[in-house]
Order: C-alpha cells, then sequence, then structure tokens
C-alpha cells in the first residue's frame, strides 16, 4: 500500500474507533511515537491530548524541541513535568535491570498510568510496530503488552481501547510515513535513542551531577558527529574514575566514553573507523567539561558489547 492509502486509513479507523469520544497518547519525539501523534491529530483534532513527559533523564532541550516541532505543525503537546518521580524511583540503585525496571514501572503504574485513569479518555494511541509485536513474540524484548504495563487490568477497565495504527510497519516504512505526513527530516530520520534515555548512558547511579555531565557530553559527541552518517553515536559516563591534571593539580575526575557505530538495525554493530582529528578534537572538547579528565573511544563490536552501556 503507498503512503497516502496507509494515511488515509489509518485516519479513517482511527475516526471510526474513537467515534465522539477523546484520547490520549504519549510522546517522546521518537519516530513512531510522532508518527502516532500526527496521525491522531489528522483524525481527532483537539479530542486527542497528547503529553510529553519529561523524566529528568533526556537530552539538552529535548522537551522544549520536541513542543516546537509540534508547535510548528499545529499539534499542542502538554509537558508532564515528572523530573523529581523519576529521579527519585531511581536514588540507590546500581543494578541496570533495576534502574530499567524503574523507568519502566515509574511511566506505567506511576506517571502515565495516572494520566489515563484520571483522564474521560476511552482510548489510548501507542506507537507499537510490526517489530516490537515479533520481538515480543520471540521473547526478545519484554511485553508490549500496554493495558497489562499501565496496570489496568482490560476487564474492570471496561471500555478501555488501545490503538496501534503503526502495528504493520516496519521502521523504514514508519519513516516514510513520517515525511509523508510533513515531519521534519530530524524526526523523521532520527538516530534510535533508548527508552530508557541517559539512565542507559550512566554506569551506577543516577544522580543529577551525573546527568548533567553525560548530558554536556551528549551534546558534544552529537553535534561533532551529525554529519558522520554512522548509525548512532552516544557519550557514557563510567562509574570508575582516573587521576589527572588539571592546573597543576591531581584530580581524580570522571570518565566518558565515546560510542560511534555502524549497524543496520543494531542487532549487530561495528565501531566507526572515525578519523584521528574528529575523535581528538571531541577529546579535547570533552575534557573541557568541569570534573571530567579522561575521554576514550570504545572500539568494541555488538557482540559481545552491547549498543549501551545499561
Ligand atoms: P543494545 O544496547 O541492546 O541496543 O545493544 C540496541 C539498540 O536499541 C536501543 N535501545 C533501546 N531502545 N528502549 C528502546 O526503545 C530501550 O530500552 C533500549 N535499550 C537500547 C539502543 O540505543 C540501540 O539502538
Amino acid at each position: 500500500m503507498d503512503c497516502k492509502d496507509f494515511i488515509a486509513s489509518q485516519i479513517d479507523a482511527i475516526r471510526t474507533e474513537v467515534g465522539d469520544g477523546t484520547a490520549i497518547n504519549a510522546l517522546s519525539g521518537g519516530v513512531d511515537s510522532s508518527v502516532v501523534t500526527v496521525l491522531g491529530h489528522r483524525a481527532l483534532g483537539d479530542r486527542l491530548r497528547t503529553v510529553f513527559i519529561d523524566n529528568a533523564l533526556m537530552r539538552e532541550g529535548e522537551p522544549q524541541a520536541v513542543v516546537e516541532t509540534f508547535r510548528r505543525l499545529g499539534i499542542p503537546v502538554e509537558v508532564i513535568d515528572a523530573r523529581r518521580e523519576f529521579l527519585d524511583a531511581l536514588k540507590g540503585l546500581a543494578d541496570p535491570e533495576e534502574k530499567r525496571h524503574a523507568i519502566t514501572k515509574t511511566f506505567y503504574s506511576g506517571v502515565f498510568g495516572q494520566l489515563v485513569k484520571n483522564s474521560t479518555a476511552r482510548f489510548l494511541l501507542h506507537g507499537t510496530i510490526l517489530t516490537d509485536i515479533e520481538e515480543t513474540v520471540a521473547g526478545i524484548k519484554r511485553q508490549h503488552n500496554i493495558l497489562a504495563q499501565l496496570g489496568i487490568d482490560p476487564q474492570k477497565a471496561y471500555g478501555y481501547r488501545v490503538l496501534e495504527p503503526l502495528r504493520t510497519l516496519r521502521k523504514d516504512g514508519v519513516r516514510e510515513v513520517a515525511t509523508a505526513l510533513g515531519l521534519p527530516a530530524e524526526v523523521a530520520y532520527r538516530m534510535p535513542f533508548p527508552g530508557p534515555a541517559l539512565a542507559a548512558r550512566i554506569v551506577g547511579e543516577v544522580t543529577e551531577g551525573k546527568l548533567a555531565l553525560v548530558r554536556q557530553a551528549t551534546a558534544i559527541v552529537e553535534e561533532e558527529l551529525a554529519d558522520s552518517g554512522a548509525f548512532q553515536y552516544l557519550a557514557v559516563l563510567l562509574e570508575d574514575r582516573a587521576t589527572g591534571i588539571r592546573d597543576n593539580r591531581r584530580e581524580f575526575g570522571h570518565i566518558i566514553v565515546v560510542r560511534c557505530i555502524e549497524s543496520t538495525d543494531a542487532r549487530k554493530a561495528e565501531a566507526t573507523q572515525l578519523p584521528w582529528d574528529t575523535l581528538a578534537r571531541i577529546c579535547r572538547r570533552i575534557v573541557a567539561i568541569k570534573g571530567v579528565n579522561r575521554c576514550l573511544y570504545d572500539l568494541t563490536p555488538k557482540p559481545p558489547a552491547t549498543v549501551e552501556y545499561v
């Protein structure tokens, strides 16, 4: 089916399902939830409430950038400040799986779950794609059963419906639809970014101080490698520290790892052979961040490494 037909048929389907009711959706700024937001808005107008949940773990300026992109498209996005909830949930947790679990739980049973329960919306629009369904069935990903994740018993919550307009598409199809819907290329071809956001790039406990460091390093890496053509690039803050010298004084400083990979679907990856002067420039900028005195480039392929560190 061509993109225009797909868009028209999904808008029709959403209208038919929702009737004169209202719907709600959470926008992360990624391509899937962005496409769902535009389709839903075209179908329902202001009967769709779109929220962006600020979990304190986003990149520099990200909440504002997402709101601005959609404002330009005439779609209002409500920012929900949930920074405290997420930071509190992560306090004291160093184990990767415990951290991921705390974030999922805070999102679904906490912040977004409450929003959905307190709203009058009877429909939830969600950006599940075909790959998510396949990976769930194959046991690769944790379940994508949104109602269960929200702590909603479908029987008790009689009347609740989850609409998944992208469930027949893979990522390349979603990107095509995004372009056809007029989403800017930064959104349609956005680099992958993990659900746990910067928490996936801090080894050990997540604190506001560490988030500030990894956020600055991320901004540098993303700026320097924007034209690299690589599949994904990122910065990671290690839990270890190293001795260095700054202003003629010994300093026990933080260590940032830069990762940049070539891949087609993130299942396998190779480190990008970046030019030495690019690496040197990134290193100079990263060790200029106060408290950081080492910058390393990760050469490890996946497997055995994963892309993210957490
Ligand atoms: P790993 O670290 O597993 O990452 O090699 C593979 C790809 O998936 C992204 N990633 C995630 N994406 N939710 C997501 O939506 C997550 O929890 C998550 N964890 C990792 C990662 O950035 C890479 O592109």
